[in-house]
């Protein structure tokens, strides 16, 4: 394990990442100071998944740490598909399946966002936390992201922006130095590209250095 380095290479920031999420106080707090961000925000945000009926399906990528699958039920009978480009992630994700009691729902699955192996209007729900500024073309992660959805499914995620203002700067050059941040994108591309990509009922709001998405696909 390397203290920096991409994802494949499992750099320990992976498991610090997903440590601070799952320990909502020191996480929160490490949240606050390091992205001016509101963690519960995240913890809302993934409940939508637990709203889902049986049958669903849902495509979470990048899955990473499995963060969304707080938001499964045990029991709830979803088709939850947890995506990532590096086995390793994968690896911690399925551990957090089996934590939670939800893996008898999830199927890792090792895919680039950039070229996802599912068809197009397969998907219900995907979530996509804090990824989009990993993704090394996140104008085309979008576009896959909305192509597998079907009309009326609903992309929700949150990801740090370009244009957070000059108190994220560091954040971002240290990510960007680190090798866990893409070229990431601003708000306005964001929405700019899910309205390309035809959604509707799009809402992009910041919480500090984060800003949280959900657009509905037609
Ligand atoms: C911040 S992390 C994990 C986010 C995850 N949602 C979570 O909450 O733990 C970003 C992830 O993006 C993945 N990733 C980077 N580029 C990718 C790509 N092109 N396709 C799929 N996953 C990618 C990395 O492997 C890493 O697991």
């Amino acid at each position: 394990m390397r203290l920096f380095g991409g994802w494949h290479e499992d750099p320990l920031w992976a498991g610090v990442y997903g440590w601070l999420v799952e320990h909502r106080r020191v996480g929160g707090l490490a949240w606050r100071l390091g992205l001016g961000s509101d963690l519960g925000l995240l913890y809302d945000a993934v409940r939508e998944v637990g709203r889902l009926p049986a049958g669903a399906r849902v495509l979470d990528v990048p899955t990473g740490n499995g963060i969304a699958m707080r938001g499964i039920t045990p029991g709830q009978g979803l088709d939850y598909v947890a995506a990532d480009i590096s086995p390793a992630m994968l690896d911690r994700a399925t551990a957090t399946a089996r934590r939670l009691g939800v893996h008898d729902q999830v199927t890792p699955m090792v895919a680039d966002v950039g070229d996802l192996p599912l068809d197009d209007g397969s998907v219900d729900l995907v979530a996509t936390f804090t990824g989009l500024h990993c993704f090394p073309d996140p104008h085309r992660a979008v576009q896959e992201m909305v192509r597998v959805l079907r009309p009326g499914g609903v992309i929700t995620g949150s990801a740090m922006f370009l244009d957070t203002g000059l108190a994220h700067e560091p954040a971002r050059r240290v990510g960007t130095l680190a090798g866990v941040l893409g070229p990431m994108c601003t708000t306005r591309e964001a929405v700019t590209w899910l309205a390309e990509e035809g959604c509707r009922d799009i809402d992009l709001h910041l919480s500090g250095g984060l800003g949280y998405f959900r657009a509905v696909a037609t």
